[in-house]
């Protein structure tokens, strides 16, 4: 079964790597979509890797099949029909947000990893950086 996610995975951590391979474990064939900077920023999220970074690190994990690009918050269910996704996962801090994907194919949401974000990790690089 195909399944699929998305995020913006900037500093790639383990609280991603553990998200990722649970959610290949479920199906066998992970695609993941990847926010686009421009689409950070309509997110208000900012990053300290820009897309490209961020998309070969993810692309040489094992655990993830095809990279693609999330450019807005609406093209998820035609991504679904596109790559015949049987289910659509995110963590649990997205609970809800994305069951109206129901009808097309299966939702869940993991439970995130705790204390490990790619926020703490920019603060931690701006500390350096300012010390
Ligand atoms: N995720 C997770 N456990 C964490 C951090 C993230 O399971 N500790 C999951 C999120 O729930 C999401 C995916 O990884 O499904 C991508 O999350 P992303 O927002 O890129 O990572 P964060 O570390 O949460 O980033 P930020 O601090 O910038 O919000």
């Amino acid at each position: 079964m195909n399944v699929l996610t998305y995020g913006t995975f900037d500093l790639l951590h383990h609280g991603h790597l553990r998200l990722l391979e649970r959610a290949r474990a479920l199906g066998g064939h992970l695609t993941v979509g990847v926010s686009t900077d421009a689409f950070n920023a309509v997110k208000g999220k900012c990053c300290h890797e820009d897309f490209d970074t961020r998309v070969r690190r993810l692309a040489a994990l094992p655990c993830v099949d095809r990279v693609i690009t999330e450019r807005d918050w609406a093209q998820k269910a035609d991504d679904v029909r596109r790559y015949g996704i049987g289910l659509f996962v995110m963590g649990d801090d997205w609970a809800g947000a994305f069951d109206f994907l129901q009808p097309l194919c299966a939702v869940r949401y993991l439970p995130r990893t705790p204390d490990i974000s790619s926020t703490q990790l920019r603060e931690l690089l701006l500390k350096e950086q300012v010390g």
